[in-house]
């Protein structure tokens, strides 16, 4: 006897038949259900779930959930929830279990700002995928990230989590990081669903205040902050997460013209739109909503398909439709993105977790290299004076000093829940494991004992710089130096007179003027998480070249800001090299530009050639040659300028770049394709928009040097 199944438990089904079957069977409450992501695991929650009132669970304490330690999360409490869910309740429609797992679960790497500094998606993607599997084999199969805001402010906490101030660098490391999340196969029950968030603009908050409004012309919309995200949905991401904040008087949560018309109509998006924390009610507070009822309805009718932790659909979506206020149309396609989701992931055929998966992917030996090769690439060489770097290894007499030295929890950065800061290497203790001799190093966190340990050193490393909870949510500076007291231990050790190598860790881009000017060398490393020390001392002694690019220009203080390469030439640009500044106090460029970073190797660009292939097409190439004896990789950059056009257009875009490495003397080749999507720019509601005439067009080693070239693009 065959038991009648129905057709959306027929896991051989076509998903959208089963998502029709299914939504064809709910009940308007049961559709609200799963309209709704609850936060935390509230004391009715077993009540909720059974009575099908409730789609998703958030396992965050707070909305800062990045800076503060979290309720842990576990397998065994999820597949309890989840078999209420899938036994109990009418339809067993399984929760979608969901947490902030942006740069890592157990086995924590580097920031996103850190990992876009590799200039290497396949960095992104490896810290995506150790994520997805660790964190799913603690119950939860989505995740709150790729983050790409573009920020061009330092002040703002959250430039930690995106991917600087490039839309480029930005799409290519996001797409990468959603490929990491959601694997090969997204059913695969070690694949998180994505979620591309904040859309859109959250970065722009004036004066760097988180939550701020957003003054953004559409012109900027369509070319900086948008790109990105679309990037994110060629990549396949399943969700996405509207922000908090307005754009020109309208805020993003009940904005129709950016979470339907743009996202799903034009870029043909088919997952959901969940809101941010509370961000529906918040729409309140905008004052655009006279209450939960009316927020709401602007919500679901600007294509929001998901509320997280308020429950304004919970509680007023019935009345809203009873009123005709939302149709039952709207109602249906936002819980047929939520179904498709669900089966996408597998959730009806296995949702329950392995419980004993935990113990043997959580730190696997893989994870941890995978970490360990993300710092070591995230590493920028500012400066290396006298080719102080990298330090001998044996024979020379070591100073080890900073406040950072021997910490663990302040390196794993910002939103990091699961990690255990007992698997965090400290600094000291990578250094100490790869020096000859131990003996031959002398350390200390005291300013007294470093300054008269370092009269018997031959070298110094001081390791200043933030702890991971100055940045990330709500966690804005208005002063982006060193924090106080640490200049004063670096001028006291310089003038000890000994060659002085500065590490900075950072979670944003912090003014380093006397830095620069006064350290022999400088390494910049963004919060790198649990293998933040032997991925530094793998570059400070030379078994690693640093590869590390700068993906957020330094301002050279925090008067500067905001300070980018991608600017606008103005109707009075200053030429270059002139003495003449904007500023009557300081010059105008930034203290380092956007792409910068050196090596141990000294790599020379030859040959730039423009070929024209037709149909507004080009090959563009040139030759980088390895002149040193040391293995190298190169981030060979593209840039491109478009001299006359309709509207202004930026001095300078990052069009392309490529990873090369390079043996000692080894000399390489390297092409870029330009075609219209690199030349062309986004006019009036999104349209692409190539215009015939003369490109400059630059191949370099950062934003600031290259080889220039021209082009013309024909009609
Ligand atoms: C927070 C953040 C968002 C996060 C969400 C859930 O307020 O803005 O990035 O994913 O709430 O913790």
């Amino acid at each position: 006897m065959t038991v009648d199944r129905p057709l959306y438990a027929d896991c051989s089904a076509p998903i959208e038949l089963r998502v029709s079957d299914l939504l064809s069977r709910m009940t308007i409450e049961e559709k609200i259900g799963q309209m709704w992501q609850s936060a935390f695991i509230r004391e009715d929650a077993e009540e909720l779930i059974q009575n099908g009132q409730v789609g998703s669970f958030i396992w965050a304490d707070t909305a800062y959930a990045g800076n503060e330690k979290q309720q842990s999360v576990a397998a065994a409490r999820v597949n309890y929830l989840q078999r209420i869910a899938v036994e109990k309740s009418r339809l067993g429609i399984p929760l979608l279990f969901a947490r902030d797992v942006i740069h890592g679960h157990r086995t924590v790497g580097p920031i996103p700002l850190g990992q876009a500094a590799t200039w290497n998606p396949e960095v992104a993607r490896n810290v995506a995928r150790m994520a997805a599997r660790e964190a799913a084999s603690d119950g939860i199969r989505w995740t709150f990230a790729p983050m790409m805001d573009i920020a061009r402010d330092p002040r703002w906490g959250r430039v930690a989590e995106g991917y600087g101030e490039d839309p480029y660098l930005a799409g290519e490391m996001a797409a990468a990081t959603v490929r990491g999340f959601q694997g090969e196969d997204l059913a695969a029950t070690d694949s998180l669903l994505a979620c591309s968030k904040h859309y859109v603009g959250y970065g722009a908050a004036e004066g760097g205040r988180d939550y701020n409004t957003a003054e953004i012309t559409p012109n900027t919309l369509q070319n900086i902050y948008l790109p990105p995200f679309h990037a994110t949905v060629k990549a396949g991401v399943g969700s996405f997460m509207a922000s908090f904040n307005e754009i020109g008087g309208e805020p993003v949560t009940a904005n129709r013209a950016l979470l339907t018309e743009k996202l799903k109509k034009d870029w043909g998006f088919d997952g959901f739109v969940v809101s941010d924390w509370n961000a529906v009610c918040e729409l309140i507070e905008h004052g655009v909503a006279e209450g939960p009822k009316q927020a709401a309805e602007l919500a679901t009718n600007a294509g929001l398909d998901m509320e997280m932790a308020s429950t304004s659909f919970r509680d007023t979506l019935p009345e809203l439709l009873k009123e005709g206020l939302v149709s039952e149309e709207t109602i249906d396609e936002a819980v047929r993105r939520l179904l498709r989701a669900k089966f996408r992931l597998g959730l009806f055929e296995n949702p329950y977790t392995d419980e004993t998966m935990g113990e043997r992917v959580k730190l696997a030996p893989e994870h941890v290299t995978w970490a360990r090769d993300a710092v070591r690439q995230s590493i920028i060489l500012l400066k290396n004076q006298r080719g102080l770097l990298p330090l001998a290894k044996v024979g020379k007499r070591l100073g080890v000093f900073g406040p950072l030295i021997e910490a663990q929890a302040p390196l794993f950065g910002t939103w990091t829940l699961d990690g255990d800061e007992n698997d965090v290497v400290k600094i000291l203790d990578a250094v100490r494991s790869t020096v000859a001799d131990p003996e031959a190093i002398r350390h200390s966190t005291l300013t007294d004992e470093a300054l008269e340990m370092a009269r018997w050193c031959d070298r110094v490393v001081a390791v200043v710089g933030e702890s991971g909870n100055r940045s990330g949510e709500d966690h804005c500076t208005t002063n982006i130096d060193l924090p106080p007291g640490q200049q004063a231990v670096l001028e006291a050790l310089v003038r000890m007179g000994k060659p002085l190598v500065v590490v900075v860790i950072a979670g944003r881009p912090l003014a380093l003027e006397w830095v620069m000017e006064h350290a022999d060398a400088v390494l910049y490393c963004f919060h790198g998480g649990v293998q933040t020390g032997p991925g530094l001392a793998d570059v400070l002694f030379g078994d690693f070249n640093p590869t590390g690019r700068l993906p957020i220009s330094l301002p050279r203080s925090v008067g500067q800001i905001p300070v980018y390469y991608n600017h606008k030439n103005t109707g009075r640009p200053l030429p270059k090299g002139g003495d003449r500044t904007r500023y009557i106090d300081s010059p105008d460029s930034p203290l380092i530009p956007f792409g910068f970073g050196l090596s141990y190797s000294l790599v020379s660009y030859d040959n730039l050639q423009i070929a024209e292939l037709g149909e507004q097409r080009f090959k563009v190439s040139s030759t980088v040659k390895n002149n040193s004896d040391r293995e190298t990789t190169e981030v060979v950059q593209l840039y491109i300028r478009d001299r006359f056009s309709k509207i202004t257009r930026p001095v300078k875009e990052l069009k392309g770049f490529a990873r090369v490495s390079l043996q000692p003397g080894e000399q390489k080749t390297v092409e870029f394709d330009l075609g219209p999507e690199q030349l062309g720019y986004y006019g009036p509601g999104g349209k692409s928009i190539v215009e015939p005439g003369d490109f400059d067009v630059w191949i370099g080693w950062n934003s600031d040097q290259g080889m220039v070239g021209s082009l013309t693009v024909r009609a």
